[in-house]
């Protein structure tokens, strides 16, 4: 088989105060994975740095003699829905491509709708505002994360408020936000592949025994991406296949998940516990993270 690998190369320009620099790069390790597997298991290889000309993008596209595109593209540029526009214009050329599709992408990319639609079909979710709309009396703590990011990029250890004052405060800019009540239960990510009858594949659980002492339990951005940092050193990821085996709740959970946002090839559901120990779903991210 010919398949076309396609991601959107990071540049330094479309990230000038390096905000997610870390995180846009470690596309290029997926890319490397993804070709030496495909290339070992004897299919013929292509790869696709798209860029952010979408009529350059077409043209090369529609020249493309390959079976089968590998889309590890995600936010191109920075740009809103731009994974959606790129998935919709795959489907549009009738190239098979893997993983979510652009409805799917449409609906999860933004963490507001996807709260939204969770909250909808009653799978437990924290209490979530999009900003100036937190009631008054709330309870603290909160987190403060932008709502069209991933990778935690925007999440330290300030985007976990604990008065008014400091809500406020992250509450300024003109980046769309989501403000939620504050988890501080055990995590989990589940990994899920297939179609209509999804496999899981993996249970993922972090460790934050190691967390020094002033830093919170989250998976911020230091604590995913820099390795030097005490964050990343104090935080563990391990897999816990056993607990996934025993878990039907949450199985159930993150496969109503699967379904609801139509994600299909690969996925992933994230969980958070709450207070009670309650299993509770964060987000849902259908890109190939
Ligand atoms: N409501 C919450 N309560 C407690 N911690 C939270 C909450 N939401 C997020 N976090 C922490 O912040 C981390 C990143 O949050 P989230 O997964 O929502 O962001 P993301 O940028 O979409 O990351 P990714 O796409 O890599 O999953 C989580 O792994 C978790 O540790
Ligand atoms: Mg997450």
């Amino acid at each position: 088989m010919r398949v076309l690998i396609a991601f959107n190369a990071p540049q330094a320009s479309l990230d000038p105060h390096g905000r997610g620099t870390l995180a846009y790069q470690g596309v290029l390790t997926e890319v490397e994975d993804v070709a030496w597997a495909l290339r070992r298991l004897g299919h013929t290889v292509d790869i696709l740095a798209v860029g952010l000309d979408p009529r350059g993008e077409l043209a090369r596209l529609s020249q493309a003699h390959v079976d089968l595109v590998f889309n590890l593209v995600e936010s191109i540029g920075g740009k809103d829905y731009s994974e959606t526009c790129f998935a919709a214009i795959l489907q549009w050329l009738d190239l098979p491509f893997t993983g979510a599709g652009p409805e799917a992408l449409a609906l999860t990319c933004n963490k507001n709708i996807a709260h939204g639609i969770l909250t909808a079909h009653g799978i437990p979710t924290p209490r979530s505002w999009t900003g100036w709309d937190v009631p008054d009396p709330v309870e603290f703590p909160l987190i403060i994360k932008p709502a069209c990011e991933d990778g935690s990029i925007g999440i330290d250890g300030s985007s976990v408020v604990h008065d008014w004052q400091q809500l406020k405060k992250g509450l300024r800019g003109d980046q769309e936000l989501i403000v939620q009540e504050y988890l501080p239960g055990e995590e989990a990510t589940i990994a899920l592949m297939g179609h209509e009858q999804p496999q899981f594949l993996l249970m993922g659980r972090i460790d934050y025994g190691g967390m020094p002492s002033g830093h919170l339990p989250i998976l911020s951005y230091r604590a995913k991406w820099v390795p030097t940092s005490p964050e990343y050193l104090g935080s563990t990821p391990y897999w816990d296949d056993e607990l996934l085996e025993e878990d039907k709740p949450l199985r159930e959970a993150a496969r109503r998940v699967f379904h609801l946002f139509r994600l299909q090839g690969y996925s992933r559901v994230d969980f958070r516990a709450d207070p009670k120990g309650i299993p509770t779903s964060s987000t849902s991210t259908p890109t190939p993270t």
